[in-house]
């Protein structure tokens, strides 16, 4: 959890001992132990192994408890049958952090996790920190300090880069060393038995050598403590992160991987949209997001200026401006006249400015100079595809060179491999983020905008008030009389409570086994329906449960009675009751739904989970057709509530579309509202289905509502 006490003791040890560190060099210890003496670390450095009093230059000792020094840090490289009394040594001796790369816990099975629990409960009482088991190890550049069996070492920077799968770490390595792109801490977490995201997460933002923050995570098991760190932090810094598992077969995978459970996807993805993390949808937008956050300067709007040689992939790159909602910057007079004085008369002065094929570098310098003095635009794209004559390093020079006069980014993107690469080499090389695919630089133009929006926002997109009354409901305690199961939906009467407490609307109705009084109160409400109640439908074959249109009292009546043989015969019950609701004139009907991520605790201090996600969209019998959904995870703010609904296509009908008045969409997000606060109040709702809602001029009503427990 929150805890990030000792976390520096990883990261910047004065002493380290690596358990397991053999004179065999091929063992992982030595292996480990070499990394450490290979990246210059200065501080003090131990070998632990019963058999050596030297090894690699350095004192060896048969156990920590040996060492004559404090140790911050122990590396544990030994077999997992070993791990019990190598860790009681570490709590005997007082050492404050440990790595653990032994693999065999969680991972695999009952008996790895009570080993894990186990080593845990020595660490727990000893005060130990632990990274892993199962890991790589870390990497700590600016201590010069290589922890880890990784092959490489990247240079120090502000990246600060969190792995679940230690491969992983070692994959992004390997690609970050040719763009000598900087990191300030690369961790392998492994199974997380304590050290987690969070924990690093929240210490990484208070670190000013970190100003990005990157993770490859099967499994946020703490999402609403991680939104509360993101959320509090006082530094904004962005947070990038490629989570896998939608289909089921890569939660299968991921749970015999680290022995994690993964969530709901769709949760995932709310959470972070709400919290202004950054997701990435591979492996390949993960490592260009890395780089152009590191390296580049957040566009703080949305103009973009393209210069190119190319007209067809100028036109391409303008698709994709628009498509990621960029606009092309439209030029001023001035501008253009400045731009056609200047260039020669077979250029476009318009944006796209195209300076044709046979440009030299001197082109793209008057071009983006005049962009930049004119300030016309909040992001400049340069686009190069390679003719014989064009000069490819040097426009790279230009892009540099001008880089350097504005805060804006200027964002080359060089079409092709072969004759582009010593362009790009040169780009990298001064820590320009450079592409060469139009869609890489708008992907990371976006989240980089939405980031720079993110961060300049001033209400949250949470209510974190709203906790206040979690677990809170009146009617709480007697919630406990009631059950529900996946084919049985609360009953009427606790729903009907439960609602009333939030106001959420229902319509007029009764629920009675007498057809007198379902008369009487059908007659100040004529037309109305004819419904089966939720208890009666559980226990639904095929039948007959809607009479819809009934406007007089002799059809209530056979309605009435029919409908009661019908359920008598199809249930347990002997005196059906039987629900008359008034017959709602709606022009619009709604979908509300909510399903629950964690248990019935998960507002409650360090539980896991996400909380309730609540989906609202086209209601119906269409709805799972359309899938016209938007989706705001709890505690959310009213502006989000808004977004969320917005974001659905029958938003605009409700507010009027094709000459229509509006109706009632003020009363649809109190709906949604209404629905929030119910889940908070009773966060034993593990579900609820709202369908439909239906939206008259001044009305929402809830005429079916469904509340699984
Ligand atoms: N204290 C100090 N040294 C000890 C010891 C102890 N209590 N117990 C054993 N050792 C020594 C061993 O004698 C050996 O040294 P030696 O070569 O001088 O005999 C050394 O530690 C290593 O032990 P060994 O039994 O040879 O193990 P190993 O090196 O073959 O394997 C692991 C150890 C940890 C690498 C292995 O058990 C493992 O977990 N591998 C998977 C690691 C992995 O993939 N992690 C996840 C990455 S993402």
């Amino acid at each position: 959890m929150e805890n990030t006490k000792n976390i520096d003791k990883f990261f910047e040890p004065e002493s380290i001992a690596v358990v397991g560190a053999s004179t065999n060099p091929i063992k992982l210890g030595s292996q480990i132990f070499n990394n450490i003496i290979e990246s210059g670390f200065k501080k003090k450095l131990y070998a632990i192994n019963p058999k050596a009093d030297e090894l690699y230059g350095h004192e060896c000792y048969p156990s920590v408890k040996d060492v004559p020094e404090e140790l911050d840090l122990a590396v544990i490289v030994v077999p997992a049958k070993y791990m019990k009394p190598v860790m009681n040594d570490c709590a005997e001796k007082g050492v404050k952090s440990v790595i653990i790369i032994t693999a065999g816990f969680k991972e695999i099975g009952e008996e790895g996790a009570n080993l894990e629990k186990e080593i845990m409960g020595i660490a727990e009482k000893a005060g130990i920190r632990i990274i892993g088991p199962n890991c790589l190890g870390i990497i700590a550049p600016h201590s010069n300090l290589n922890a880890s069996f990784a092959d490489g070492y990247p240079e120090a920077g502000d990246i600060a880069f969190i792995s679940q799968s230690g491969a992983f770490c070692t994959a992004v390595l390997d690609k970050a060393l040719p763009y000598k792109l900087g990191f300030s801490h690369f961790v392998s977490v492994g199974n997380k038995a304590d050290v987690d995201e969070n924990q690093l997460i929240k210490y990484w933002l208070n670190d000013p050598k970190v100003n990005v923050i990157s993770g490859y995570l099967e499994e946020i098991k703490y999402g609403k403590e991680l939104l509360k760190i993101t959320r509090e932090a006082k530094n904004k810094k962005p947070i990038i992160v490629l989570k896998p598992g939608q289909s089921d077969a890569a939660k299968k995978a991921i749970s015999s991987h680290t022995g994690s459970i993964a969530g709901s996807t769709q949760t995932f993805k709310t959470a972070v949209q709400q919290s202004g993390i950054i997701e990435a949808e591979s492996i390949r937008d993960m490592f260009n997001l890395m780089m152009g956050f590191s390296w580049n300067k957040l566009p703080k709007g949305n103009k973009v200026g393209l210069v190119t040689n190319a007209g067809g992939p100028g036109i391409i790159a303008t698709d994709m401006v628009v498509n990621n909602g960029f606009e092309m910057a439209k030029f001023s007079e001035e501008l253009e006249s400045s731009l056609e004085e200047k260039l020669p008369s077979t250029a476009s002065c318009l944006n796209p400015v195209d300076v044709v094929g046979d440009a030299l570098a001197d082109r793209y310098e008057i071009a983006i100079r005049t962009l930049i003095e004119k300030d016309e635009t909040d992001i400049i794209l340069v686009l190069l595809t390679p003719q014989r004559i064009t000069e490819v390093e040097n426009t790279a020079k230009v892009v540099i060179n001008l880089s350097k006069m504005t805060d804006k980014p200027i964002i080359p993107v060089f079409i092709g491999k072969k004759y582009v690469k010593p362009g790009l080499d040169r780009l990298f090389d001064n820590k320009i983020p450079a592409y060469t695919e139009v869609e890489d630089a708008m992907t990371v133009l976006k989240a980089m905008h939405d980031f720079y929006k993110y961060s300049q926002q001033t209400k949250s997109n949470f209510n974190d008030k709203l906790l206040e009354i979690a677990g809170k409901g009146e009617h709480t305690e007697e919630l406990n009389n009631y059950e529900s199961s996946a084919e049985n939906a609360l009953p009427d009467e606790i729903v009907e409570k439960l609602v009333a407490e939030v106001g959420l609307e229902l319509p007029k109705q009764i629920i009675t086994s007498d057809v007198d009084e379902a008369i009487k109160f059908a007659q100040d409400n004529f037309p109305v329906v004819v419904k089966a109640t939720n208890d009666a439908i559980a226990h639904k074959t095929d039948f007959k449960a809607l009479y819809l249109h009934i406007d007089n009292e002799e059809d209530l009546r056979n309605a009435f009675t029919e409908l009661t043989q019908t359920v008598k015969e199809n249930s347990e019950v002997s005196e059906p009751e039987i629900l008359i609701q008034e017959e709602i004139d709606y022009e619009e009907s709604i979908f509300i739904g909510t399903n629950r991520d964690g248990d019935k605790n998960v507002y409650e201090e360090g539980q896991p989970g996400f909380g309730h996600l609540i989906a609202v969209g086209q209601g119906g019998i269409y709805t799972e057709i359309y899938k016209d959904f938007g989706y705001v995870l709890t505690p959310g703010a009213k502006d989000r509530i808004k977004k969320a609904f917005d974001s659905t296509k029958v938003a605009k009908i409700v507010k009027g579309a094709r000459g229509k008045d509006p109706l009632a969409y003020d009363e649809v997000l109190k709906a949604i509202e209404a629905i929030q606060k119910l889940v908070l109040l009773y966060p034993r709702i593990i579900s609820l289905d709202i369908n439909p809602l239906l939206v008259t001029k001044d009305r929402a009503i809830a005429v079916d509502i469904k509340i699984f427990i």
